[in-house]
């Protein structure tokens, strides 16, 4: 894929890029931090938030984006999750299926707070189509090459912070659990069958086959069949997310079989650039 061919054709001057990182920064701030579970909540978006600016910066720059383009994608970051804050006031969940459409609501709350009004509008509508498609399984067919791109950019940099996160909290001692992250899945042994067959057919697992939180762990290490570029596999590998999981997960011969397959998906993508085409 070549990148010079995925420009988004968006600008978003210096002066406005500034306006919009101090809108998120006001915006965080009108939560109320004396509520210790919602400010511990809050703070664990924040700094996804940031961090997910940081990855997406990453593949861009080693995708050779330009800079215009590479500040498109800070601002997608930056505002991608901004559903999360006011979900969680308001439901106290992360759980989409039970209380709203984080990306949705997101771009409710940029409409009503009319953030993107001083952009010109295709801008807006760009970076408020990438970012509702932020979550979705897959993404549709029919749409632009810069939008597709885009589109991918800002989900790798999600799940390599995502994983970064979850790892972090699965290294914890039990004492620390927080039930927003686990999604409120009850911890029980093994997985369940319908997961362990998406997942051998080098399958994403879809969230309605989820029962328990080795389900959800094992969700996340099947992102390495819906990771885009090149930069991110690399990443993934450095980092080591996968043994991670692997190492959070009680022995057993099946999962032991899962994570072999999935190692070897990983190198055969890194080491042979086995990555359908993409970048
Ligand atoms: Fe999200």
């Amino acid at each position: 894929m070549e990148t010079k061919d995925k420009s988004s054709n968006c600008v978003i001057d210096e002066t406005s890029a500034r306006r919009l990182r101090v809108w998120f920064d006001d915006y965080i701030d009108t939560f109320d931090m004396q509520d210790k579970e919602l400010s511990i909540n809050i703070a664990l978006k924040r700094e996804h938030t940031l961090r997910v600016c940081n990855e997406i910066a990453y593949i861009g720059k080693n995708l050779g984006l330009s800079e215009t383009d590479l500040v498109i994608a800070e601002v997608l970051a930056l505002f991608h999750d901004i559903g999360r804050f006011e979900q969680y006031r308001k439901y106290r969940t992360f759980v989409d299926s039970i209380s709203v459409n984080h990306a949705e609501f997101g771009i409710e709350i940029l409409r009503e707070n009319s953030v993107l009004t001083t952009l010109d509008s295709s801008t807006a509508e760009f970076i408020l189509k990438v970012i509702s498609y932020h979550n979705r399984a897959y993404l549709p067919d029919g749409e632009t090459p810069a939008c597709l791109f885009f589109s991918r950019l800002l989900r790798d940099a999600d799940k390599l912070d995502i994983w970064y996160v979850l790892t972090s909290y699965y290294s914890r001692s039990s004492e620390e659990k927080n039930r927003a992250i686990e999604l409120d899945l009850p911890d029980t042994p093994g997985i369940s069958p319908g997961v362990y067959k998406g997942i051998m057919s080098h399958s994403v697992i879809n969230h309605s086959l989820v029962r328990s939180l080795n389900d959800f762990k094992m969700l996340q290490a099947a992102w390495v069949f819906d990771v885009n570029f090149q930069p991110t596999f690399q990443r993934l590998y450095e980092k080591g997310y996968l043994d991670m999981i692997r190492d959070s997960i009680a022995e057993s011969k099946e999962i032991d079989d899962i994570f072999s397959m999935l190692r070897s998906c990983l190198e055969e993508r890194i080491f042979l650039g086995n990555v359908s085409g993409l970048l």
